[in-house]
């Protein structure tokens, strides 16, 4: 690579320093607030005690209260997930476009059989940047994230590796992460900034499409290729958004005790899966780009969990499948065509939890965070983690 190790430094370095001054004082400046209700696990913690939180690492105390000797939380696991039976995806009995029986094609096809139909969609894009280094060598991943991020949200990318996806939960957990932008017609300065930072980070996957809302298809299918090329190692892919809280160490232990790693894709099922006909709504789909009453079940866009086996056919029949201009949508026609159904997760959720201790402690994603809010969120978690709750807090 022809960057000087100087430039990267002082990069670094300035990155450090913006960081700080946006983020950190924000915070401090909250946290003295005496009123704010944030957070507080009674009886164990202060708000001094947060505001001196300088790392957010996870060092597990014993009485760790998500253990698994914790058989309230367990149960919360074991009960949080609910799948609808195979009957919902006689729903969608639709060809879209091709009339045929696609886990066959699937497999025919990764085991280099011949497949008769052409190829409807193939990905059109490229990738500009391939960050090779995130799964290299074949290191064992057992998560992996990839975050939807659009190029001027530095800060938001820099909370989540300060927070959730962080450098130590890569080692204790398995944990890796990928942030995948577009591009911006006309805007050199974020993509002067862009470059710098993905030559420092190394965890950025940039696509060569213009990083707009109706792209968001592309880019999902983006991220799914990539992780099948460069990272078939890993037993889970989250496909996930900057603005999201992600409570991933608890994330972890639900997949280790779900133990499904077969046709696996869970997050939060979508009650209201018609497609909107009118013509001024952000949602509006014409009959001609679906002519069927009710969408298949689908998970929710935002914080979708994948086992890799799903991602790799998921990959293969989205090729054989018809655009779709809303990427959950997409993904849900084609899941429901290889007739995978998906799981819904009710510790999932796509409205802000604020983080009152005893709300918080059972959030594993929520949604809708400024950067320093995902910072105090993260606080928040590490310090019910290590601290438990007060009794007097009602965890039922
Ligand atoms: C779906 O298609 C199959 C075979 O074409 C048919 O037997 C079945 O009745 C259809 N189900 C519904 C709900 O339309
Ligand atoms: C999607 O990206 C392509 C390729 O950059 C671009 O031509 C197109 O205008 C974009 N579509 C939307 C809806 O922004």
């Amino acid at each position: 690579m022809a960057i000087s190790g100087r430039r990267i430094v002082t990069f670094g370095l300035i990155m450090t320093a913006v960081y700080i001054l946006i983020n950190v004082c924000g915070v401090s400046k909250r946290v003295k607030d005496p009123s704010d209700p944030r957070c507080i696990a009674k009886g164990s913690a202060t708000f001094e005690e947060l505001d001196s939180m300088q790392h957010f690492s996870l060092d597990y105390p014993s009485g760790y209260i998500y253990s698994k000797e914790n058989t309230k939380w367990l149960e919360i696991l074991e009960k949080s997930l609910y799948q609808p039976g195979k009957e919902s995806l006689n729903v969608f009995n639709e060809t879209y476009p091709l009339n045929m029986n696609m886990r066959e094609l699937v497999n025919t096809y990764k085991n280099g059989g011949y497949v008769s139909p052409l190829k409807v969609n193939e990905y059109p894009f490229r990738f500009l940047w391939n960050p090779t280094k995130v799964c290299e060598n074949g290191q064992k991943v057992f998560l992996l994230f990839i975050i939807k991020s659009a190029i001027r949200h530095f800060d938001r990318r820099q909370a989540i590796r300060q927070t959730w996806a962080n450098q130590e939960l890569y080692n204790r957990f398995g944990i890796r992460r990928l942030f995948l932008t577009g591009i911006m017609r006309g805007q050199t300065r974020f993509h002067e900034s862009l470059r710098d930072e993905i030559i420092y980070y190394g965890d950025t996957l940039q696509i060569d499409f213009v990083d707009m809302y109706y792209n968001n298809t592309w880019k999902t299918r983006g991220g799914i290729k990539w992780a099948v090329n460069e990272c078939k190692q890993a037993e889970y892919v989250m496909l996930v958004d900057d603005d999201f809280y992600v409570a991933s160490d608890l994330l972890v232990q639900l997949l280790h005790t779900a133990g499904r790693s077969r046709d696996f894709y869970m997050g939060w099922m979508n009650g209201n899966p018609f497609p909107v006909r009118n013509m001024r709504d952000k949602w509006f789909v014409s009959k001609r780009d679906f002519p069927y009453p009710v969408y298949p079940d689908f998970i929710n866009a935002g914080a979708i969990v994948m086992s890799m086996d799903f991602v790799v056919d998921l990959h293969i029949a989205s090729q054989y499948t018809n655009h779709f201009k809303f990427d959950d949508v997409f993904v849900g026609i084609v899941a429901s065509k290889l007739k995978v159904t998906p799981v819904s997760c009710n510790i999932f959720t796509m409205v802000k939890i604020l983080f009152t201790a005893d709300r918080f402690w059972k959030t594993l994603v929520s949604h809708e965070y400024k950067p320093k809010e995902l910072l105090q969120a993260w606080k928040c978690h590490v310090l019910i983690s290590k601290h438990g709750l007060d009794s007097s807090i009602d965890t039922s």
